[in-house]
């Protein structure tokens, strides 16, 4: 299985050689070797030359259990055959037109019949264009230009959202009034100033920063479960706090279920009692292909309404609802029933207790947060209440580095510092060994482990 590879530490070795010649000729023609920032790579990316099911397998023909799933977005696994039918029908029926098809009817009509709150569709490319689009319609709507957001969420690549998305310690600010932090060198002062952040489950902070600002805020944008600010379960007066002053101060709410729609037939929202204006889609209902969605209440959706001439927001855009990513979604939807999510369900479970059983009886300093078909650990004794709690030090932030490293090396592709998400084709077999593998890295790494406790 390891034939042509560089070095080997325990299973599979570190780096395989196709993978390491993909990368040196990758880093001739983009500028770090990679088209996007989140590929990691420890030293190089691995290199997929295809995927099965729950399984990827690499240029150098070894095999992983997939627990990224493209970011989460592939909750059926790769070459899901419902999928790829459908898709080869579709494209020898021709792949975009700058005509609507009926395919957008049928995922539209899906999504408006689950997703409470969602009245209206309309279909981007991309989570990060959906969010853009909500922003905007908030704004549209309100005559208001600032936002609020929580530090550390993650909701795509738009200025505004992007605010505090990586705050650390040192530029953080005072708990109760968290400072606006720049994404990327260059970022303007006058989108800092136009966002408001707030600290997850910090029910008084929220009353409070949403009503000193309220007359300029637009929208709360929150995702209520941030993968990158720790997959933290949210306190239900949290979202009580955040959605009663927002409609006391006409403030609207945008839910960011582009990730945690994954959460339950009825998306995350309704499983954690928020109850938002406008609601963002992504990953999943694109069945693998590229799409976003931008879903709300009718009155409110009328924002894009071009019927009667030019509407308070023009949108639109060459690929948006494309009859590849419309079909894929479809199908990927439509299987996507009540028992696969209470499948999801349970094997989220099976790996999140079992992952906790094996901490607690090794008095490991470490836990794991998640719902449904997600989890994520974190090199911290305490479950995490916000992105400041699940902050990691440099001791931890070495262990998660290790983890990944030890589950690449046992044939488990974990994401780093993101969500773990199971998919449809996993089995309670790659549950079980989820969680010996990760029992395994405790054993092996008891050194490592113990500087984690002594440095925080
Ligand atoms: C909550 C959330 N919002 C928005 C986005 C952006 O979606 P995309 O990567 O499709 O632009 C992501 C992507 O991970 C996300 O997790």
């Amino acid at each position: 299985m390891n034939n042509g590879t560089c070095s080997s530490i325990t299973g599979i070795a570190r780096v395989g050689r196709n993978s390491a010649d993909s990368f040196a000729r990758a880093r001739r023609v983009f500028p770090d070797g990679t088209s996007r920032v989140t590929i990691d790579r420890d030293p190089v990316p691995l290199y997929i030359e295809r995927g099965v099911g729950s399984y990827l397998f690499d240029v150098d023909g070894r095999r992983f259990l997939d627990l990224n799933g493209n970011f989460t977005a592939l909750i059926h696994g790769h070459a899901f055959a419902p999928i790829v039918e459908a898709l080869t029908d579709q494209l020898q029926r021709g792949s975009c037109f700058a005509n609507p098809t009926k395919s957008e009817i049928e995922l539209a009509e899906l999504l408006c019949s689950r997703i409470p709150q969602v009245e209206r569709v309309r279909f981007v490319n991309t989570g990060t264009e959906a969010v853009l689009f909500a922003i905007k319609a908030a704004r549209a709507i309100t005559g208001r230009s600032k936002i609020a957001k929580l530090e550390g969420a993650y909701h795509g690549a738009y200025d505004w959202s992007e605010v505090s998305l990586t705050a650390t310690p040192h530029n953080w600010g005072d708990p109760t009034a968290p400072s606006s932090t720049a994404f990327y060198h260059g970022m303007p002062a006058s989108v800092l100033d136009e966002v408001v952040v707030l600290r997850f489950n910090d029910v008084e902070g929220a009353r409070r920063l949403l009503s000193m600002h309220a007359r300029n805020l637009a929208a709360v944008i929150l995702d209520p479960m941030p993968s990158r600010g720790g997959l933290i379960a949210p306190k239900s007066e949290f979202m009580v706090a955040v959605q009663e002053t927002a409609r006391d101060r006409g403030i609207l709410v945008i839910a960011d279920e582009v990730l945690n729609l994954r959460q339950s037939i009825r998306g995350a929202s309704a499983r954690y009692g928020l109850v938002p204006d406008l609601v963002t889609m992504g990953k999943i209902i694109g069945g693998g292909l590229p799409i976003g969605a931008i879903g709300g209440r009718e009155d409110l959706m009328k924002v894009f309404d071009a019927s009667a001439g030019d509407p308070l927001l023009p949108q639109g855009g060459t690929f948006s609802a494309n009859p590849l990513s419309m079909t894929a979604g479809l199908a990927a939807m439509r299987h996507l029933d009540s028992a696969a999510f209470s499948y999801l369900e349970m094997l989220g479970n099976i790996v999140r207790d079992g992952i906790s059983r094996v901490i607690s009886n090794r008095g490991a300093p470490l836990c794991v947060t998640g719902a449904a078909s997600l989890f994520r650990l974190h090199p911290i004794a305490q479950i995490p209440n916000d992105y400041r709690d699940a902050y990691p030090a440099p001791a931890g932030a070495t262990v998660m580095r290790q983890l990944t490293r030890f589950f690449a090396e046992n044939g488990i592709f974990l994401p780093h510092g993101a969500a773990a998400s199971m998919s449809t084709p996993m089995t309670r077999a790659d549950a079980e060994l989820i969680i010996d593998v990760f029992a395994r890295f405790l054993d092996r790494h008891q050194e490592m482990l113990d500087a984690i406790q002594v440095r925080r």
